[in-house]
């Protein structure tokens, strides 16, 4: 099968697709056949090596942690999969191979069924920035409606579904983003946009009960000056030294007020699909995919990824 592979850590030119075994699966895992699979930031700074200190599967290795696609051969054990189930779900960093790949090997509880209502290419993009403007929303910040969150890097993958994600939970969402996306931002339905190539969000004058840092742009430092009494921030901890900065502002800011910083980590698995399948399946979430691309186009995809000005979702199509 095609797959992407790189045999060492570096810049975007050290990954290439190659001809490789297809992988069996085992017992409790199921073998997919990969319509569609999600670009993440994680993808890039897994291949740069900038995650090298984590016990991730070493070059030479696979890449790609979302994917879509159809369920083609089970490897046993007791588990309620089937051959033909159309699936979305995602793959391990740790892992050795990726899901930039016509067919995957995953444990049956790391995917969830797809709703008709989804299309493979839309689903392939909702795991991973869906997952995290959801849970950091809903399970972490616990917006409630009637509550106020502002969002920066509301145009990206995680921002434009946490702008969509607010909205669903009641809340007066303001979305941050560059000159270029501010209609896109406000299609999404935010109810304010700031331009930060215009203006500071930090120096409102209005506070908010939820800073949600989608692009790791900010610090709990810097927001604080707008966040309410017992207001929350949440990183979505885009590099070491931004959970650094946030686990210990949490700690000190804890001595002297109730606002709360938190580095976000998503919790993966069937059921975490499940709600983004349920809230796609109404309308709630809309996955916006500003671009398909094929397998050799991926590389330099993911080296304009590290721009760190991407629009919506990039998903690869396998199929
Ligand atoms: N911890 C976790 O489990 C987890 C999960 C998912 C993602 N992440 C991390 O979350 C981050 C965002 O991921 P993503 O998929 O959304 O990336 P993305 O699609 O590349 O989006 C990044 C967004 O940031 C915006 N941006 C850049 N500089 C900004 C600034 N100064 N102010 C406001 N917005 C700014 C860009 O929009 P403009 O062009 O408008 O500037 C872009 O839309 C990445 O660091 C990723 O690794 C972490």
């Amino acid at each position: 099968m095609k797959a992407l592979r790189f045999a060492r850590f570096g810049p975007p030119e050290v990954l290439a697709p190659a001809d490789v075994a297809e992988p069996v699966p085992g017992a409790g895992e199921v073998k997919v056949r990969v319509h569609a699979a999600g670009l993440n930031p994680l993808d890039w700074k897994l291949r740069a090596g900038h995650l090298g200190l984590l016990p991730i599967g070493r070059p030479p290795r696979g890449l790609g942690c979302e994917f879509a696609g159809t369920i083609v051969g089970t490897g046993g054990g007791a588990h309620a999969r089937h051959v033909g189930e159309r699936v979305f779900g995602t793959v391990s960093p740790f892992a050795h191979d990726g899901a930039f790949a016509e067919y995957v090997v995953v444990r049956h509880d790391a995917i969830a069924p797809l709703p008709d209502a989804l299309d493979f290419v839309g689903a392939a993009a909702l795991p991973i920035a869906g997952g995290t403007a959801l849970q950091a929303l809903a399970d972490v910040a616990r917006v409630a409606a009637g509550q106020r969150v502002l969002v920066t890097g509301a145009a990206g993958g995680v921002g434009h579904f946490a702008v969509q994600v607010g909205k669903h939970l009641g809340a007066y969402v303001v979305g941050v983003c560059g000159p270029a996306n501010v209609d896109f931002v406000r299609a999404q339905g935010a109810d304010e946009v700031v331009d930060y190539a215009k203006d500071d969000f930090t120096r409102r004058s209005d506070c908010f009960d939820v800073v949600f840092d989608a692009a790791s742009a900010s610090t709990y430092h810097a927001a604080r000056a707008v966040l309410t009494v017992s207001g929350v921030y949440v990183s979505t901890s885009g590099s070491a030294a931004a959970v650094a900065s946030t686990v210990v502002g949490d700690l000190l800011g804890r001595l002297t007020s109730r606002r709360r910083a938190v580095a976000f980590r998503l919790r993966t698995g069937a059921a975490q699909w499940q709600r983004l399948a349920a809230l796609a399946a109404t309308g709630a979430l809309r996955p916006h995919v500003e671009r398909t691309i094929v397998l050799d186009e991926v590389a330099a995809a993911l080296g304009a990824m590290e721009s760190g000005h991407g629009r919506g979702k990039t998903v690869v199509r396998l199929m």
